[in-house]
């Protein structure tokens, strides 16, 4: 059974609507993937470990939480993760990022990688790749094989949304690997966009079209 997690909040599903309107300009729909991203990052963290930690309040000694562990690493498939990385550094400002460059070729719609910079200690943290669109699935499994090959152990995928192809793809070539969505969309059409949809992310973020 595939791990994946639809993210349903109000909040959520409400920014998704507007980012999906077709003339909605491209700084809102930047500002309103930072604010979604953030409310995602809540919860796809929602289960790390906890670990308690002396501190001093200025009423007295106690014991309180903290997250147990290593820094989180936020790694980006570039270009269109790094919309999701700045709302989810606004909520963890001490992780380390990693970023993947992996391009989709728009003739065969197969990953071409070409970049990749991560935390050398990677095996020993939990990596969040991020990238708005599952659309194909390759892009994602190309860049986890990348972070696999490198050490990474504990890795989940967070996007935008999901076409139920790419989810199997996905989850068959990664199923270790827990999906978050905030969307399973109808379909990817010939040229591999996925319907509904919001178009191309990239393009829609940085105004490249
Ligand atoms: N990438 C995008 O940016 N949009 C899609 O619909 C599919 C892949």
């Amino acid at each position: 059974m595939a791990d994946v997690t639809l993210i349903d909040h109000p909040l959520v599903q409400h920014k998704l609507t507007l980012m999906r309107r077709k003339d909605t300009p491209t700084a809102v729909f930047r500002q309103l993937l930072r604010e979604i991203s953030t409310l995602m990052c809540y919860e796809i963290t929602r289960d790390l470990n906890m670990t308690l930690e002396a501190i001093e309040t200025p009423l007295t000694a106690m014991q309180a939480p903290v997250i147990a562990g290593k820094k989180l690493v936020f790694a980006s498939i570039l270009r269109a993760g790094n919309g999701l990385l700045e709302g989810m550094l606004d909520l963890v400002p001490s992780a380390r990022v990693a970023h993947i460059g992996v391009y989709r070729d728009h003739d065969t719609l197969e990953a071409v990688e070409y970049y990749f910079k991560a935390p050398e200690d990677i095996s020993e943290r939990l990596v969040i790749v991020v990238d708005p669109m599952l659309a194909t699935g390759n892009s994602s499994i190309a860049a986890i094989d990348q972070l696999k090959a490198r050490g990474a152990k504990h890795i989940r995928f967070l996007c935008l949304l999901a076409a139920p192809e790419g989810i199997r793809h996905f989850t068959t070539a990664h199923p270790d690997v827990p999906v978050f969505t905030a969307a399973i969309d109808s379909h990817l059409n010939v040229n591999g966009y996925i319907v509904p949809g919001l178009g191309d992310a990239g393009d829609r973020m940085y105004g490249t079209k």
